[in-house]
C-alpha cells in the first residue's frame, strides 16, 4: 500500500511540471511543405511568410518559443501519408502546417483528421478539406479552390465572352478551379465547350495549345501555378494565342511568376485574395518587413504563411499555449477577425476564410488591383458538416 502511494506521488510529481511544461516548452510546427519541384518557390514563401510573423512576435507564439520540423513534400501524393505520419508519430510535432498541392493537403488533413493534431493549410484549395474532411482541428488560410475560379466565371461572362476552353492540370485543384470556372460562367450566360487536361507536373503544353487554335473559343480559363504556370504563359504568347484568344485565370497564374513571365504576361486578368498593389498601411507595412527580411516582393503564398502563424497565434494565444485544449482554440479562432495583408477576414465554419477576391492586371511586374470582382466570397462548403 506504501509502495502504492510512493509511486502514485512520483508519477504526480513527473506529470505536474510535465503538465506546467505544456505552456512553456517550445512549441513544435510540423513544416510540410514543397521545397523542390514545380511547387518549390511557393513553398519557401509560404515558409518565409510564416517565419516573419513569428519573428514579429519575438520568435515566441503565445509565449512559447517555436522549434521547426521541415519536411520537403516534393508535391507528391503518393508520399504524403508517410511524410505526415513521420511528423505527428516520430516527431511528435504540436502543429502541422501545410501544404501546397491540394492531393498532398488531403493526405495531411486525414491523417490530423484521425489523429486529432492542429492542421493550417497555407496555400492547398481543395475544396474537400473544408468540405466533406472538414474537422474542429483543421484550418485554411489560404482559400478554396472555388473562390478565385468562380469570380472568374463572373467577370468572364459580364467582359462578354460566350464560349470558353478550359485548361489546367489533372488533380483535384484543377478540376475543382475549372469546375467553378464553369459554374459561374455558365450561370452568367456562357458556355464552356471544351476541358483539357495534363497529368501534374507535364509542362509539354504544345498539343493541347494547337487544339485550343483550331477551336477558337472567345477565351481561356487556366489554373497553373509556380513553374508550370510560367512556362503556360510564355508558350501561350509564344504559340501566337495571346493576341487572338484573351487568357484568363486563377491569379496563381501571375502570382510570384513575373519576373520570369516579363512581356509575355502583360495584360492578363486574374482574380485572387491578394494583389500586389492594394496600398493599405497594414499591406504596405507587410510587404516593406518582408522585402527587408527577404530582398524578395511578397506574393499571396507569402501572405498565407503569414496568415497561418496569425491563425496559429490567435488560437494559442486564447488557450495560453496549452495547444491540447483544441475547442478552445477553435472557438476563438472562429470568432477572430484576422488582420491579413490581403484585407481583414474571417474563417467561415467549416474554416475557410470569407474573403474579398480581387480583379487583377498584370501591368508590368505587378498584379495591379482593378476592383473586387466578389466581396466577401465564402465557400459555400458542400459535405462539411461540423
Ligand atoms: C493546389 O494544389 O491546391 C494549388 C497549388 C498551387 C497554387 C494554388 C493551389
Amino acid at each position: 500500500m506504501k509502495l502504492v502511494r510512493i509511486s502514485l506521488l512520483v508519477a504526480c510529481a513527473l506529470a505536474a511540471p510535465l503538465a506546467m511544461g505544456q505552456n512553456t516548452a517550445k512549441i513544435k510546427i510540423g513544416l510540410m511543405l514543397p521545397y523542390t519541384g514545380t511547387y518549390a518557390a511557393l513553398g519557401n514563401a509560404i515558409e518565409n511568410g510564416f517565419r516573419l510573423y513569428v519573428e514579429e512576435k519575438g520568435g515566441k507564439i503565445a509565449g512559447r518559443e517555436v522549434e521547426y520540423v521541415k519536411v520537403d513534400d516534393e508535391s507528391d501524393p503518393s508520399k504524403a501519408t508517410d511524410n505526415v505520419n513521420k511528423l505527428v508519430k516520430r516527431d511528435n510535432v504540436d502543429v502541422l502546417v501545410g501544404t501546397v498541392h491540394s492531393g498532398v493537403a488531403m493526405a495531411m488533413a486525414k491523417v490530423a483528421k484521425d489523429t486529432g493534431t492542429l492542421l493550417i493549410i497555407p496555400n492547398a484549395g481543395a475544396d474537400a478539406v473544408t468540405g466533406p474532411m472538414c474537422a474542429p482541428n483543421i484550418f485554411r488560410s489560404s482559400f478554396s479552390s472555388y473562390q478565385p475560379a468562380y469570380a472568374m466565371g463572373e467577370v468572364a461572362a459580364k467582359k462578354g465572352g460566350k464560349k470558353a476552353v478550359t485548361i489546367t492540370h489533372k488533380y483535384a485543384a484543377g478540376d475543382e478551379s475549372v469546375r467553378a470556372f464553369r459554374e459561374a460562367f455558365e450561370k452568367n450566360g456562357g458556355q464552356v465547350i471544351k476541358d483539357l487536361n495534363l497529368p501534374f507536373p507535364s509542362v509539354e503544353y504544345q498539343a493541347l495549345l494547337t487544339e485550343i487554335a483550331s477551336l477558337k473559343p472567345d477565351l481561356v480559363y487556366t489554373f497553373f501555378a509556380g513553374g508550370a504556370a510560367v512556362k503556360f504563359v510564355k508558350d501561350y504568347a509564344a504559340a501566337g494565342l495571346k493576341k487572338s484568344i484573351p487568357l484568363y485565370g486563377a491569379g496563381f497564374l501571375t502570382d510570384g511568376t513575373l519576373d520570369a513571365q516579363g512581356a509575355d504576361a502583360e495584360g492578363l486578368f486574374t482574380t485572387l485574395h491578394y494583389a500586389d498593389s492594394l496600398g493599405t498601411p497594414r499591406d504596405n507595412s507587410f510587404r516593406l518587413a518582408y522585402a527587408k527580411t527577404y530582398k524578395l516582393q511578397p506574393d499571396v503564398y507569402a501572405v498565407q504563411g503569414y496568415d497561418a502563424a496569425q491563425i496559429l497565434g490567435i488560437g494559442a494565444t486564447a488557450v495560453k499555449g496549452d495547444l491540447s485544449k483544441k475547442a478552445e482554440f477553435a472557438t476563438a479562432v472562429e470568432a477572430a477577425k484576422i488582420d491579413s495583408p490581403r484585407g481583414v477576414f474571417t474563417l467561415s465554419k467549416a474554416h475557410n476564410p470569407v474573403q474579398d477576391i480581387y480583379l487583377r492586371q498584370v501591368v508590368g511586374k505587378e498584379n495591379k488591383v482593378m476592383g473586387v470582382a466578389i466581396k466577401a466570397l465564402a465557400d459555400p462548403a458542400r459535405g462539411c458538416r461540423m
